[in-house]
């Protein structure tokens, strides 16, 4: 099938890699014009597991343009822009945008909305460009995109006529759920929101441990996870949660909901939870450090999660912010983020950035920075990610602990 992909961030990107991957030839249409330039030479522009190498295996499959034109051969065009916010609301402009290049060069295809959409968006698409509109909102996080495209739990079709979309997604075997529009893009915000919750759930505990000697955040959310019913994951108390969805997103659901309203009272205190982590581990190094003025502080991870290159919305990069601002001096080091964040300096390696420092900070949860346990640093580590085996490491502070010392 030849398939367009309009939008060539993290999530077109992946799907058009992985489409092509299984066998359709693939047009990605970005108005980036240097990301284009970029990918028709072949390149990833981003970090991304795999993506390099599904792209070099695929690229007679793959094609790029800057021109809406190009996709005047496709029976299926995906929307993947951004829905980014602005004062808390969703701005639609990009996919409104999106839209209308493909109804002014191929009204006939089906328009398929990925990016994450307030219900209501596909039928207003739908309405004012006559377009055959399906919802797909995609469940893929960073890091592991290539995998959870090629094996989701769950696909979701949203609209009238979803034959083709059914079909473009039949090869990976996974549940379907065709349903209507608003149906699908209430599915998307339900599931981030619910995730966002658990993830200030678990951080909410993680405060509490602190105040109860003898307790663990990492043990009670073993404890809670073997729970099927609960589930392990998205329970590793920390930083809190960044990236370019999981902010956006709950703050877009909850001004969503006022609009039919409806205070979507759960999801509005795991923002509020979240917009205090940074602070509140600012607290914990301060307690470390006795205070933070004139200290140097070393801060490993920079990305808003590990195996990605993605510091938006990271929280790392706001705690080196706030960091300085209590008049630290702050050494930096990422596996793959190679920008300096002003003010602090950026070191190519984990010794350099440990060396002479009064304190150590975790703050993404790269697997890299497990090193320090054998490298057992004389200063206090902070482990605001849970990454290391306390046991290992002589000073060690980690969020959700309080241990009791035989
Ligand atoms: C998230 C969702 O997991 C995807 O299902 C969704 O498709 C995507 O948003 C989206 O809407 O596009 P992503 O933002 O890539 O994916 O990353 P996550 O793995 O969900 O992590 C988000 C943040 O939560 C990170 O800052 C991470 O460090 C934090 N987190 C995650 C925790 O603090 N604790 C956890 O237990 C899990």
């Amino acid at each position: 099938m030849k398939i367009g992909v309009v939008g060539l961030g993290y999530i077109g990107l992946v799907t058009a890699a992985v489409l092509a991957e299984a066998g359709n030839r693939v047009v990605g249409v970005d108005i980036d014009k240097e990301r284009v330039k970029t990918l028709s030479e072949g390149k990833s522009p981003i970090y991304e597991p795999e993506l390099q190498e599904v792209m070099s295996a695929n690229d007679e499959a793959l094609s790029f343009s800057g021109n809406y034109a190009s996709l005047k051969v496709c029976a299926a065009i995906f929307v993947c822009v951004p829905t980014p916010t602005i004062e808390g609301r969703i701005d639609l402009s990009f996919v409104i945008a999106a839209s209308r290049g493909i109804s002014f060069n191929n009204p006939g295809a089906t328009t398929i909305i990925k990016s994450t959409v307030i219900p209501g968006t596909a039928r207003m698409i739908h309405e004012e460009m006559r377009l055959n509109v399906v919802s797909n909102p995609e469940f893929t996080s960073e890091g592991s995109a290539i995998q959870d495209t090629r094996h989701p739990d769950r696909i979701v079709i949203g609209g009238y006529d979803t034959n083709i979309v059914e079909d473009i997604w039949r090869f990976t075997g996974a549940p379907m759920i065709v349903t209507t529009n608003e149906n699908a893009e209430l599915i998307k915000y339900a599931s981030n929101a619910f995730l966002a919750t658990k993830i200030s759930f678990i951080n909410e505990i993680a405060n509490l441990c602190e105040k109860v000697p003898g307790t663990d955040v990492e043990v009670i959310a073993k404890g809670i996870g073997y729970d099927k019913r609960i589930a392990p994951y998205f329970l590793k108390a920390g930083l809190g949660f960044g990236g370019s969805c999981f902010p956006k997103d709950t703050e877009a659901f909850v001004s969503f909901a006022k609009t039919v309203g409806i205070e979507l009272g759960i999801t509005n205190s795991a923002i509020r939870i979240n917009k205090d982590r940074v602070s509140h581990v600012l607290e914990i190094i301060k307690d470390a450090l006795g205070e933070l003025k004139g200290r140097s502080v070393a801060v490993l991870g920079l990305s808003f999660k590990n195996n990605t290159g993605d510091t938006r919305e990271s929280k790392a990069w706001l705690l080196v912010e706030a960091l300085m601002h209590h008049g630290c001096s702050v050494k930096t080091f990422d596996p793959i983020v190679k920008v300096s964040i002003p003010g602090a300096l950026a070191c190519d390696s984990i010794e350099k950035c440990i060396e002479d420092v009064d304190a150590i900070v975790v703050s993404t949860e790269w697997n890299e920075f497990k090193i320090l346990e054998n490298m057992k640093p004389k200063v206090p580590v902070v482990d605001a990610k849970r990454v290391l085996n306390q046991s290992q490491i002589t000073r060690y502070h980690g969020v959700g602990l309080n241990e009791v010392k035989n």
